[in-house]
């Protein structure tokens, strides 16, 4: 049921009768009837490999392009805007942690995360508010446990969970209003992972960042509010959501 404050604010997300089929397939990759979500919620996306999760993310992002129905960000239906808008929107309001990072390996750590203010003058204006750009970044780099001897190796000579927190830094800076984070834990045990977690939701919720997160792993389900599940290309069972196993 929509609250009069969810009445007054659009949602941070919302999907309509989304559909996603790639070219030349005989059934929807993305089959979503109904989501909405507002600012600072945090939604779990399960689904086992090949369910259409990054397939999800990338539509959410406007990277694909619906087959139809209709996905809004901040009430902006990226669809409709120019390939340069949609850019820009993307540069703006989201900040994204790639299911295989895609880090530069030719810079060091810190020049990976100033970055992503390089495309945006809202994150830029963000980012400096309480400094430049590169004390901001060190800052957001010390607090997810990356301490200052990393912060000017070139970054592939960092360790994997390492990288890990350098994607996540480089997502959140510039306080995007939408983080979203493909299998970001994949690589990490079971230790690894649960800190990794903690120092996301810590970042996330200090920005008020809407986190879409998605994994296999449905251990994670527990730690957020909603879930989700994606089924392999079964239009019937897909984007059924379900309430989490238990609330976080
Ligand atoms: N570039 C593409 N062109 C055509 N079909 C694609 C493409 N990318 C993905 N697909 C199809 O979409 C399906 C879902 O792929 P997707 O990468 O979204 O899955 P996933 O849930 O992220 O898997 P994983 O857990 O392995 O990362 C795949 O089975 C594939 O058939
Ligand atoms: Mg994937």
């Amino acid at each position: 049921m929509t609250t009069p404050a969810q009445a007054d604010s659009p949602a941070v997300v919302s999907i309509d009768n989304l559909r996603f089929r790639w070219p030349g397939q005989t059934s929807d990759t993305v089959a979503i009837d109904e989501l909405r979500l507002d600012a600072g919620e945090h939604l779990f996306v399960r689904g086992s490999s090949g369910s259409g999760k990054t397939t999800l993310l990338n539509v959410l992002a406007g990277v694909h392009t619906p087959t139809s129905g209709r996905v809004r960000l901040l009430g902006t239906n990226l669809a409709s805007l120019s390939p340069s808008k949609r850019d820009q929107f993307r540069a703006d309001h989201i900040g994204v942690i790639f299911q295989q990072f895609n880090l530069l390996p030719y810079l060091s750590t810190l020049e990976n995360v100033t970055l992503s203010c390089a495309f945006s003058k809202r994150k830029t204006e963000r980012a400096t508010e309480s400094g430049d750009v590169a004390s901001t970044a060190r800052h957001l780099l010390n607090s997810l446990n990356l301490a200052d001897e990393f912060h000017r190796a070139p970054v592939n000579t960092l360790s994997v969970g390492q990288q890990q927190r350098v994607a996540v830094a480089r997502a959140l800076i510039g306080g995007p209003e939408v983080l979203i984070a493909d299998e970001p834990t994949s690589a990490l045990d079971a230790d690894n992972r649960d800190r990794f977690l903690d120092l996301l939701f810590q970042e996330a919720e200090a920005q008020g960042c809407t986190l879409l997160f998605v994994s296999h792993d449905p251990a994670l389900a527990e730690r957020f509010d909603r879930s989700i599940e994606l089924t392999s290309n079964d239009p019937d069972e897909n984007g059924t959501e379900k309430p989490a196993e238990s609330a976080a």
